[in-house]
């Protein structure tokens, strides 16, 4: 009935399938001429003092919140700078001991998530100058910010979050290399970041396009009650917010672990009716993962792999496989996210959930 959905089903799957472009905008005139970093226009800070930082502090909620995590990996390896990402209901209250050279951002696609913006009320209060990511341009945060970052990400209609959260994930990446390029980051490793960045739309476009492989797949484990999520490093963020899509749309029960943390208590859970995604792709702890999942398999836990091109799994160990394009790990987290979200919009289909207003939940959460 609505006109702007065009042939879409709902918006979710409309908003996934607008990645690419608002990857694009969040992008846009953000790249210095010599390409080997990013600018930011709207940040109210000079590189003396952002050079002068020596911690990062990130709060966010929900889905942004795990926008900050993967942002916190990003930047401690691109610019060797601390940091610390905190759920904004927790810091509000924990009074934590916060250094004076602290950089201070808040992640939020609405601008609205009262938490959030408690927390960011809360450091200003203790003097701090707090930076919002968010995609409400005149948002309250966007308004009450010392400054930031705009997303450009068009309006987000579904509930579950899913552009919103890919154009945060990349201006993290272009903040982590913005604070890289200030301090130790070469500028071949620069513009090597850049032209990673710059490809990702196109990344994304190519990992679409298995959407009828992705739908078998989830019709083929949407009968299941319970699934683990396992990922490490840049990627335990994402198997997070795979876990948190599927339960917030359908409905079944999820959790994330980081991969090798599983045998520590969730491995109890697994047996024939414990499907695990596991996110494992070619990198420098790619066998430790495949020891993972061969501990999984030994158990009976049927398995699904999200894998890189660049990787060889052992034969039969996963019992279905979603590839994504190999890439930089500035960029591995937003490709790797299209499989997730896909997978969980056909479970919720196949289950007859109400894919874009999911019970329980709201679009922006304005009251504590
Ligand atoms: C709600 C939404 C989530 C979102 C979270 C934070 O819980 O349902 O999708 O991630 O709020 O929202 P924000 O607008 O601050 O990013």
């Amino acid at each position: 009935e609505d006109s702007e959905l065009g042939e879409n089903p709902h918006y979710m799957l409309k908003e996934i399938f607008e990645q690419p472009e608002a990857l694009e905008n969040a992008m846009r005139g953000r790249f210095s001429a010599d390409g080997s970093t990013s600018v930011f226009g709207g940040l109210n800070i000079s590189v003396q003092d952002l050079r002068g930082m020596g911690r990062l502090m990130i709060c966010a909620c929900g889905t942004a919140l795990h926008a900050g995590m993967v942002t916190e990996y990003l930047v401690e390896r691109f610019a060797r700078l601390p940091v610390e990402c905190d759920h904004a209901s927790e810091f509000r209250y924990r009074n934590t001991p916060l250094f004076a050279k602290t950089l201070f951002f808040v992640f939020s696609q609405s601008g609205e998530t009262i938490d959030t913006l408690a927390a960011m009320r809360e450091a200003q209060r203790k003097g701090f100058q707090v930076l919002a990511i968010n995609n409400g341009v005149g948002s309250t945060i966007a308004r009450e910010a010392n400054g930031g970052i705009y997303q450009h990400a068009g309006p987000e209609i579904g509930v579950a979050s899913t552009k919103a959260f890919t154009s945060q994930l990349i201006i993290g990446a272009m903040l982590a290399l913005h604070l890289g390029r200030i301090r130790d980051m070469s500028f071949r490793d620069g513009t090597e970041i850049v032209s990673a960045l710059k490809g990702v739309p196109d990344l994304v476009r190519a990992t679409l396009k298995q959407a009828a492989h992705i739908k078998a797949i989830a019709q083929k484990y949407a009968g299941f009650n319970d699934m683990l999520f396992l990922g490490r490093l840049e990627l335990f963020p994402i198997a997070l917010e795979g876990a948190l899509k599927l339960k917030e749309i359908s409905y079944i029960h999820a959790e994330a672990y980081p991969a090798a943390e599983m045998k520590h208590g969730p491995i109890a859970l697994i047996n024939e009716e414990c499907p695990s995604v596991f996110l494992v792709p070619q990198n420098e702890i790619f066998n430790k993962v495949v020891s993972s999942m061969q501990e999984i398999k030994a158990r009976g836990g049927p398995i699904i792999a999200i894998t890189t091109s660049d990787a060889e799994l052992p034969e039969g160990l996963a019992d279905d496989v979603i590839t994504i394009p190999a890439c930089h790990e500035a960029v591995l987290p937003i490709v790797a996210t299209i499989p997730l979200q896909l997978f969980s919009y056909y479970v919720a289909v196949e289950r007859g959930c109400d894919v874009d207003k999911p019970r329980n939940l709201a679009k922006s959460v304005t009251v504590e």
